[in-house]
């Protein structure tokens, strides 16, 4: 395979977008080869792929593919095509903004471009940009939320904000991975992350395979391993950030900050700029996605719960501003009050 990008979460051939399956991690390693913007929503709504960033690099794919299909096909009207492709891709999750940003973006280039001969190799560049600038996006908010942890940190993270997120590198795990790099002696405390156990599953293998020292505890020993492990700070990524600073995270982050609130530790937000919503001045216009309740009610397939409970399993929740020490972005590490703006125009 001649892969244009190639990564571990996602690659890209020219023809087909190849994604680590992350349902199956920690124990084996195989991709998914999506064909069309179909395969690519479905395995965004799957979960495939997953973490905001990588979800919208994966969108923008995915929205080549169906070009791609137009072009093969020569029949009918493109805008109206290309307006499908970009609802069937937008269906996929509803929380994580990042989804909806690269398709706006993608769609806006298709815009400005689809009389020109050359339309669909453009876009495809695009895609591969919005990827290639993922990375390096997260290398500058790596760098820049390195600063906040000191020579000898015990960080708690929650779900997975990591190179498997992301194109590549991460986000909260991004800032870990830099003060490493830094010389500075961090160990990760890793919230498993009930109900889907990304924190389990994958923070902890990402962590394990790059040598970051870390240890794997069940959400419910938050509290009591900020007490007693001299926890310094609390770091998570986000999939949805408003103006006013409340910021969408996996299930589970709101009752982290409020432990850290308690126990006055630093809680950071860690996130792109494309994580955060103009349009929303509050967390309570963020739209919450709910699963299926057999995330619940099962444990890789085995049912640990009685047949017929009835179950509420939003897969998000929202930390409020109040709580958030500071938001960490590729521009700055930003403090309250937050003025958030789009800073490249491309973004919203
Ligand atoms: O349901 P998921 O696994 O897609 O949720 C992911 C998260 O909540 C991450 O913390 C968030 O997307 C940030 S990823 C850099």
């Amino acid at each position: 395979m001649r892969s244009i990008l190639d990564t571990l979460t996602m690659k890209w051939d020219g023809h087909a977008l190849h994604l680590l399956d992350q349902r199956k991690l920690p124990t084996e390693v195989t991709y998914i080869r999506c064909q069309s913007h179909e395969d690519v929503s479905r395995a965004i709504g799957d979960m495939v792929v997953r973490g905001a960033p990588a979800i919208g690099a994966a969108a923008a794919f995915g929205y080549v593919l169906g070009a791609m299909r137009f072009a093969e096909s020569r029949s009918g009207d493109v805008t109206k095509a290309m307006a499908t492709v970009r609802s069937t891709l937008s269906a996929s999750r509803p929380t994580a903004v990042n989804l909806f940003w690269a398709l706006k973006r993608m769609h806006l280039f298709f815009e400005s471009r689809n009389t020109k001969p050359q339309w669909l190799s453009e876009l495809e560049r695009e895609a591969i940009t919005i990827a290639e600038e993922d990375i390096s996006t997260n290398r500058r908010i790596g760098e820049l939320g390195a600063s906040l942890l000191s020579d000898q940190s015990n960080v708690i993270t929650h779900c997975n904000a990591g190179a498997l997120a992301t194109v590549g590198y991460g986000t909260a795990l991004g800032v870990i991975r830099d003060a490493k790099d830094q010389g500075k002696a961090v160990h990760v405390f890793v919230d498993e992350t009930r109900p889907y156990l990304q924190g389990a599953r994958l923070t902890a293998w990402e962590l394990i395979n790059d040598g970051i020292d870390c240890t794997l505890i069940s959400d419910n020993m938050a509290g009591w391993v900020m007490k007693k492990k001299g926890i310094n700070a609390v770091v998570v990524g986000a999939d949805r950030i408003t103006t006013n600073g409340d910021a969408a995270n996996k299930i589970g982050s709101y009752s982290l900050a409020v432990l850290a609130a308690f126990h006055k530790i630093p809680f950071y937000v860690v996130a792109p700029s494309s994580t955060i919503d103009l349009e929303l001045l509050s967390g309570e216009e963020i739209p919450i996605e709910e699963r299926s309740s057999e995330e619940i009610t099962h444990i890789s397939g085995i049912r640990i719960a009685p047949e017929n409970v009835s179950c509420f399993n939003p897969a998000f929740d929202v930390i409020p501003a109040s709580l958030i020490t500071a938001i960490v972005t590729e521009d700055a590490v930003n403090y309250p009050p937050y003025h958030f703006r789009s800073t490249s125009g491309k973004h919203h």
